[in-house]
């Protein structure tokens, strides 16, 4: 399943991720795809509004993984931000730990740049592409849901 959504401001990109969020339920893996500030961070702080995370978020790109808890009762208990752009091959990310992330039904992994590490998405990534769209603050995101 394909859908697309427009967004015309950083605000609505954040409103956008709070409903995508709102159609899972449990644990999942987001993988975003699309180039320097076409919005994945944006979307990913829209998804800590969403689970009313207090601590800011930023981009982990020095850190290439960061963990927040998530306050509320949740299946869900823990947002693992994860950004490939300064990794050079997905064996670094595997010895972070990756599959053991992966393996936690309590993580919901969102992963920028994931097309970097392609050979190591597990299949039921569901994948969001970023793209700039005409005006300077105008994003298209489509959303990509794997087949089940
Ligand atoms: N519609 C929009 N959605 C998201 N960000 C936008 C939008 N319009 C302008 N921006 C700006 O684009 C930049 C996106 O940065 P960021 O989310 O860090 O991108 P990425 O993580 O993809 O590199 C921010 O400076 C933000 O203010
Ligand atoms: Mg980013």
């Amino acid at each position: 399943m394909q859908r697309i959504y427009i967004s015309s401001s950083e605000k609505e990109t954040k409103k956008i991720a709070k409903k995508i969020m709102a159609g899972f339920t449990g644990s999942a893996v987001l993988g975003l795809v699309g180039n320097l500030g076409s919005g994945k961070t944006q979307f990913t702080k829209g998804v800590g509004e969403y689970f009313k995370i207090k601590k800011p978020i930023n981009s982990p790109t020095f850190v290439l993984i960061k963990l927040y808890t998530i306050p509320q009762p949740a299946i869900i208990k823990t947002l693992v931000h994860i950004d490939c752009y300064r990794l050079r091959n997905s064996h670094e990310l595997l010895e972070l730990g990756f599959l053991e992330i992966l393996n936690n039904k309590n993580n919901l992994v969102i992963i920028e740049w994931a097309d970097k590490i392609k050979n190591i998405l597990p299949p039921q990534t569901t994948l969001i592409k970023f793209e700039y769209d005409q005006l300077p603050t105008r994003r298209k995101m489509t959303i990509q849901k794997p087949h089940n």
